[in-house]
C-alpha cells in the first residue's frame, strides 16, 4: 500500500487521533456480544502506547441520527477496552468541546482515552468542515484504523485529514493489503465466492471480480435470479425479476471472459420461509411453483467444494443458504470448510460468512477475515475507499 502507516511517524509524547471502527453489536444490556472489531484494533492501540503516544480513540456505535442516545453510548466500550489493555481508559462524555478537550489535556505519554460516539452529532455524516476542524483540533496527528468505515467520507475519517497529518493504522494496512494484493496479485486459480440474499446488493463486485478471477462461484439468494436468467423455474425462492436480463449478461461475460461461472445444480427447497418447514433437496429444474429454495444442494456444495480445492487464492463473501436455520446451514457450512482446507490465501468479508466461519470454528485457517461489511464490498468492487485515499502517501 502507497499510504504513509503510524510506524512512519514520529509518535512519542504526541496526541494522536485514532478513528477505529468499534461499531459492535450490543444485547438489550448494553453488553457487547462481538468484540472482534476492537481486538482487531489493538496492535496499533497497543504500539501508539508502547510508544509513549497519547491516544485518542473515535467512533461511531450504530446510527443515533445526530441525536445523543445513551443507546448507543461508547462507555461499555471504554470498560471493555479497559479491560483488553489492562490500563485504564478514560472515557470523554463528548467528541470535541470542554468535555473532550479537558481530559485531553491531562493525557499522560501512554495513555488512552475514548470519546463519545462522534454520530452523536449531526455534522460528523455530514462531513461538516467546522466540526471536523474541532475534532482535529484535539490532537497533531491522525491515524485512520477503522478499514470497517472506510467507505463512508465523514469528519472523523475524511473531514480531519485535511487539518493534520493523517497516516494509517495497522489493522487498516492490513486490510487493504491483503484485499488489495488478492485482487491485483492473486495467485492462481483465484476463486471468488459470492452469496447473500440479493444480486443488486453485489452486481458491482460480481463486475470487477469477472476481470479478475478464473472461477466465479454463486450461491445463496441470489443465485435464483441466474437459475431464473437459464431458464429454470424457481417457484417462490426470492428472485430479482427486474435483475434477470442483468444476470443473463453476466453469464455471457463470464463466458467471453473465460471466466468458469459455477452456479447451484441443486437445492434445498422448502415450502415456507421457517426454520422447521418441509423440505427436500432438488435438481434446479425440479423446483415446484409452491417451493422456494433455501441452501444449495448436497451435489452443488460438492461441485463448489471441487472448484475451490483447486485455489491458490480465495475471496468469500456472502452466505450460500439461510445458515441461521439449521436445515439450511449445509451449504455455508461445507463451503466455509473448503476454504479454510484448500491451502491457499483466504479472505472472509462480510457478516455473515464471517459469522458461518466462527460457527464452523474455522476462523484460525483463513488468512485473513475482514473486519469490513459494506467497505470491503466496496473495496472488492473496485471503488476507491475515501477514508483511505484521504491519508498521506508514503
Ligand atoms: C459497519 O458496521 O459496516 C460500519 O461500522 C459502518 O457503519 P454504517 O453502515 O452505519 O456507516
Amino acid at each position: 500500500m502507497n499510504k504513509k502507516s503510524v510506524k512512519d511517524v514520529e509518535v512519542r509524547g504526541k496526541r494522536v487521533l485514532v478513528r477505529v471502527d468499534f461499531n459492535v453489536p450490543l444485547n438489550e444490556q448494553g453488553e457487547i456480544t462481538n468484540d472482534k472489531r476492537i481486538k482487531a484494533s489493538l496492535p496499533t492501540i497497543l504500539y501508539l502506547v508502547r510508544e509513549g503516544a497519547r491516544v485518542i480513540l473515535a467512533s461511531h456505535l450504530g446510527r443515533p441520527k445526530g441525536q445523543v442516545n445513551p443507546k448507543y453510548s461508547l462507555a461499555p466500550v471504554a470498560k471493555h477496552l479497559s479491560n483488553l489493555l489492562a490500563q485504564e481508559v478514560v472515557f470523554a462524555k463528548d467528541c470535541i468541546g470542554d468535555s473532550a478537550m479537558e481530559p485531553v489535556s491531562k493525557l499522560q505519554d501512554g495513555q488512552v482515552l475514548l470519546l463519545e460516539n462522534v454520530r452523536f452529532h449531526g455534522e460528523e455524516e455530514k462531513n461538516d468542515p467546522s466540526f471536523a476542524r474541532e475534532l482535529a483540533g484535539l490532537a497533531e496527528l491522525f491515524v485512520n484504523d477503522a478499514f470497517g468505515t472506510a467507505h463512508r467520507a465523514h469528519a472523523s475519517t475524511e473531514g480531519v485529514t485535511h487539518y493534520i497529518p493523517a497516516v494509517c493504522g495497522l489493522l487498516m494496512q492490513k486490510e487493504v493489503e491483503f484485499m488489495g494484493n488478492a485482487l491485483e496479485r492473486p495467485e492462481r486459480p483465484f476463486v471468488a465466492i459470492i452469496g447473500g440474499a440479493k444480486v443488486s446488493d453485489k452486481i458491482g463486485v460480481i463486475e470487477n471480480l469477472l476481470e479478475k478471477v478464473d472461477a466465479l462461484i454463486i450461491g445463496g439468494g441470489m443465485a435464483n435470479t441466474f437459475l431464473k436468467a437459464q431458464g429454470y423455474n424457481v417457484g417462490k425462492s426470492l428472485l430479482e425479476e427486474e435483475k434477470v436480463e442483468l444476470a443473463k449478461q453476466l453469464i455471457e461475460k463470464a463466458k467471453s471472459k473465460g471466466v468458469e461461472l459455477e452456479l447451484p445444480i441443486d437445492v434445498v427447497a422448502a415450502t415456507a420461509f421457517q426454520a422447521d418447514a418441509a423440505h427436500r433437496t432438488v435438481r434446479v429444474s425440479e423446483i415446484r411453483e409452491e417451493e422456494m429454495a433455501l441452501d444449495i444442494g448436497a451435489a452443488t456444495a460438492e461441485k463448489f467444494e471441487a472448484c475451490i480445492s483447486t485455489a491458490r487464492t480465495v475471496i468469500w463473501n456472502g452466505p450460500m443458504g439461510v445458515f441461521e436455520m439449521e436445515a439450511f446451514a449445509k451449504g455455508t457450512e461445507k463451503v466455509a470448510q473448503a476454504v479454510a482446507a484448500c491451502g491457499g490465501i483466504t479472505i472472509v468479508g462480510g457478516g455473515d460468512s464471517v459469522a458461518a466461519v466462527e460457527k464452523m470454528k474455522v476462523g484460525e485457517r483463513m488468512t485473513h477475515i475482514s473486519t469490513g461489511g459494506g467497505a470491503s464490498l466496496e473495496f472488492l468492487e473496485g471503488k476507491i475507499l475515501p477514508g483511505v485515499a484521504a491519508l498521506e502517501e508514503a
